[in-house]
């Protein structure tokens, strides 16, 4: 309604000014009709503060659609509140969700909150460097997508198309052992940076094979996740009724029934299921709460020496995620990982954890390994709060799920270009012409 009362009102200034000679004011209804069929077949679209012309020829349509798209989404928030519309709730919840009373997972926002860093002035113009390098391969962002279980449940064939849009942004993409779509799947769209996640299977058979598959599907890293030794309670999650696979409840059926985007999307696709381990729980019983799904039922509680046979069984560079503690990483650098992943899992996994970024000085004193860093990033400011306080690549994941849930297969890449210019418009404040610029943080509040 929007789009279509900017473009009557243009409509209107047009014919009042002559535009359209010969033909005055009664000429309006017909070229407004004839206009607005351009509106829904998306042929003209509106910015923030109005009609912004046609949209003809690709590179327009694309520049218009972006401002369209600038002016109803400018923030992650904006996206998460329209995601949020189209998810049904009990998705919603997994997604969304923390453990406990979910303090944890609103500390990653007070402390990242808390990072100050000093605008610097009169640098003149420059246009920001945003590219970094990790693990001997050059990155055009700082940023990339995390390991998300079941990302296939949040929007229909997530993981192809997350796969699809970091390959175009050269990011770094982080398929998780209990995704909805296997190695396999996601081969033919992959990029350049495939990272493979894995929960640490018991049975070293399964564990080799799994290894065999990611390698041969073209996951070049490895990423081993352990801050999962037990599975977390996730209250909300219990709450919602959610199971793996999903059972469809009549409550949940309600809940299904008011989103019909994602409705139509699952209809053609079929209930998401977690792909890669079809092939080792044929008689598992699948109809597990998410808290203890199938994926459980496989999984060990790795050890050190656990690290070591993963490290020697994958070539490739080889990174552990979930560490918090400075001599965890130490040692680990001892054991010749390639990089530490700090993460506190979003929250999901214990509530009395500390912040990702408030641990995230002392890991950076006591290894001198890459560090990848998440939890709770929301935008550009805080990616460069966390490479300022000594992180070496960003990642997120319900960012994506929002953006994905909001926009479809349009979010990827629509989130890649909102970080981008946030990025570049904080680093202009700090007058950082690279990644490598940004000033010490100190702590605001
Ligand atoms: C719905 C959901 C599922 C997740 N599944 C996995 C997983 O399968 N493996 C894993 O290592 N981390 C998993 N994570 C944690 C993410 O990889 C990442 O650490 C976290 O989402 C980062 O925080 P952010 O969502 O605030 O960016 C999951 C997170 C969410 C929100």
């Amino acid at each position: 309604m929007f789009f279509a009362s900017c473009k009557a009102l243009e409509l209107w200034q047009r014919s009042r000014e002559g535009a359209a000679p010969g033909r005055g004011k009664r000429a309006l209804p017909r070229s407004l009709f004839r206009e607005m069929k351009g509106i829904w077949a998306g042929q003209i679209r509106v910015g923030a503060f109005g009609y912004v012309g046609s949209c003809q020829g690709a590179e327009n349509a694309r520049r218009c659609g972006a401002m369209s798209l600038e002016a109803r989404y400018p923030a992650l928030s904006d996206l998460r509140h329209a995601a949020r519309r189209r998810i049904p709730h009990f998705v919603w919840e997994y997604l969304d969700s923390g453990t406990g009373a979910e303090a944890t997972r609103h500390r990653n926002r007070t402390a990242l909150d808390n990072v100050g860093l000093m605008p610097s002035v009169l640098h003149g113009e420059f246009t920001p460097d945003l590219s970094t390098q990790l693990f001997g391969a050059d990155f055009p962002l700082p940023f990339g997508i995390a390991p998300v279980g079941m990302s296939g449940l949040m929007w229909p064939d997530a993981e192809r198309l997350l796969a699809k849009g970091a390959a175009t942004a050269g990011m770094p993409y982080t398929l998780s052992t209990v995704a909805a779509a296997s190695p396999e799947d996601v081969a033919p769209v992959l990029g350049e940076h495939a990272w493979f996640q894995m929960y640490p299977p018991r049975d070293p058979e399964i564990r080799r094979d799994m290894l065999r598959r990611a390698k041969q599907a073209g996951f070049g890293t490895l990423v081993l996740t352990v801050d999962v030794p037990v599975a977390s309670r996730r209250e909300r999650q219990t709450r919602s009724g959610l199971t793996n696979p999903p059972k469809l409840t009549p409550r949940l059926l309600a809940q299904v029934a008011m989103r019909p985007a994602w409705a139509m999307g699952m209809a053609q696709r079929g209930m998401p299921h977690m792909r890669m381990l079809d092939a080792y729980t044929q008689n598992a019983d699948k109809n597990l709460p998410v808290t203890a799904h199938v994926g459980y039922l496989l999984r060990t509680s790795p050890d050190w020496d656990y690290v070591e046979w993963l490290r020697d069984a994958w070539e490739g560079p080889f990174v552990v995620k979930g560490v918090l503690r400075a001599e965890d990483a130490t040692r680990l650098e001892g054991l010749g990982v390639d990089a530490i992943w700090i993460s506190n899992h979003a929250g999901r996994q214990f509530d009395a954890a500390p912040a990702t970024i408030e641990v995230l000085p002392d890991v950076r004193a006591a290894c001198a390994l890459p560090i990848i860093f998440d939890s709770g990033i929301e935008g550009g400011l805080d990616i460069l709060r966390a490479l300022a306080s000594g992180a070496d690549f960003i990642m997120m994941g319900r960012a994506w799920h929002y953006a994905l849930g909001a926009l479809g297969a349009e979010g990827p890449a629509y989130l890649v270009e909102m970080l981008r210019k946030d990025l570049a418009a904080n680093m202009g404040q700090l007058g950082a012409r690279t990644l490598r610029d940004l000033p010490a943080p100190f702590t605001l509040a």
